[in-house]
């Protein structure tokens, strides 16, 4: 058998634990299948004394995890600690810099520093390994970076956060607002104290953002994806939403537009009978377009530590093999910037639910201003179990609209608005088909 690959892992929170755990628990085993041994031989957290549920006697400690990757016996580093800057990229970038690969969980770092992280790997011969970064366990960075390697990719959507998907399913199941929801997923563990970073989008939008750069062969550009959160969702959408064959998902979509690449991330009504609407709580999914493949979904864990570590211990044993893939799927310098294409411009159907005065030419009003910008309507409701009329009369209206623009779509909403007929601000949620 070959010589041991040594590592080191830095953080051993909830994933870098559960990485110690598979790794010394299936120790031989992975040996076996790597055809080398892989010895933890270092690790790195903030307080040395805390008990994590495994045996750390054996490893060199180190309160800097930079001097960890600097560690010559370490050959690849773990970064399970977490961060967009700070310590987890001086890490990153001390192992890189010394020609050791690194596997990392952390998408809000690849996000923001791919592009530069990845060069440089490549200078110094090596390579960043992410599979856990996006949807935990379940394994699509190596889906789209090798399994469909001969395909053109047209779109990937998924539902790539658990806490949200958990508080949409729970708030549909029972008829509960989204604070009651929130609150249950952070009694059950899953939505942090501070949830802003979950339910506001920005975590499916990190992921969403690497998801993107594999799929189209471009540089991450987190910045380009439009992030909307599920706050604002209500107990009469879904209620509408099923009255209509929708459910309401928290989506990430990437596509390939005449426009350029739209990266949009956002509540999104998708018919019942799909398959991402019967993803339900904490799981999540990833549906993948291509050609000549034709769509492929994967669903499963997202999140948690022994589903992250699986992801983890993946890329360890890919490395350990010497499966060595350039970290975005191919060289950066054939990466090409990608042109974003504005949302104003995205093209889709629209559900609008307008809180409606009891006025006379109300109705007029509003099919005035959608006709004037030639917005199709699909259908109109003026129903809701759980919102009779307020006390002032009005009624919510609901319009399905037929494929039009965003831009369209804004500009009509905000005109209906200013007329004056409207008794509490519209709610917009994007339809996918
Ligand atoms: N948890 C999940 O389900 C999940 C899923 C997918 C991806 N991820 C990603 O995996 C990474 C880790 O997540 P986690 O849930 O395991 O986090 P966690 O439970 O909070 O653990 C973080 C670990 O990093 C250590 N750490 C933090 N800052 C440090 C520093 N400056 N120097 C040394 N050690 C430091 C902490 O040390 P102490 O223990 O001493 O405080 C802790 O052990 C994050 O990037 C996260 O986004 C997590």
């Amino acid at each position: 058998m070959a010589e041991p690959l040594k590592i080191g892992i830095a953080g051993l929170g909830t994933v870098g634990a559960a990485t110690i755990k598979i790794l010394s628990g299936a120790h031989n085993e992975l040996a076996a299948r790597a055809g080398r041994a892989i010895e933890i031989v270092a690790v790195s957290a903030r307080s040395r004394g805390k008990d994590r549920g495994v045996d750390l006697a054996g490893y060199r400690w180190y309160d800097d995890p930079v001097a960890l990757a600097n560690d010559p016996d370490v050959q690849l580093v773990v970064e399970v600690m977490g961060g967009a800057a700070g310590s987890a990229k001086a890490l990153i970038e001390a192992a890189l810099a010394a020609g050791k690969p690194v596997v990392t969980a952390n998408k809000a770092l690849l996000a923001a520093h791919g592009p530069a992280l990845a060069a440089l790997a490549e200078a110094r011969g090596t390579t960043i390994a992410f599979e856990a970064a996006a949807a935990g366990g379940i394994p699509v960075i190596k889906a789209l970076r090798e399994a469909l390697v001969g395909n053109s990719v047209r779109r990937v959507s998924g539902i790539l956060n658990g806490t949200c998907n958990y508080i949409l399913s729970r708030m549909e199941a029972e008829g509960l607002d989204f604070a009651q929801c929130l609150k249950a997923a952070q009694e059950l563990g899953y939505a942090e104290a501070d949830p802003t970073f979950d339910v506001e989008g920005f975590d499916t939008a990190h992921k969403l953002a690497l998801l993107t750069a594999l799929a189209f062969g471009t540089e991450v550009d987190g910045d380009a994806v439009y992030v909307e959160g599920i706050s604002g969702v209500t107990p009469l959408d879904l209620q509408m939403a099923e009255e209509l064959g929708f459910r309401i998902k928290l989506l990430g979509v990437a596509e390939r537009t005449a426009q350029g690449i739209e990266q949009r991330v956002h509540p999104t009504m998708v018919a019942r009978s799909g398959q991402l609407a019967n993803v339900m709580g904490v799981t999540n999914a990833v549906s993948i377009e291509a050609e000549p493949v034709g769509t492929i979904t994967l669903v499963g864990p997202g999140a948690g530590g022994g589903a992250t570590a699986s992801a983890v211990v993946g890329d360890i044993v890919d490395l350990a093999r010497g499966n060595q893939v350039a970290t975005f799927g191919r060289p950066s310098g054939e990466l090409e910037k990608p042109i974003r294409a504005p949302m104003q411009r995205h093209e889709g159907g629209f559900y609008i639910r307008l809180q409606v005065q009891d006025k006379a030419g109300a109705a007029a009003i509003i099919a005035t201003r959608m006709a004037e910008r030639g917005i199709s309507l699909e259908s109109i409701l003026q129903k809701g179990r759980e919102a009779p009329r307020n006390a002032n009369g009005s009624v919510p209206v609901i319009l399905i609209t037929y494929a039009t623009t965003e831009l369209l779509i804004r500009n009509a909403v905000a005109s209906i608005d200013e007329a004056g007929v409207l008794d509490g601000p519209p709610q917009v949620i994007r339809i996918e088909r």
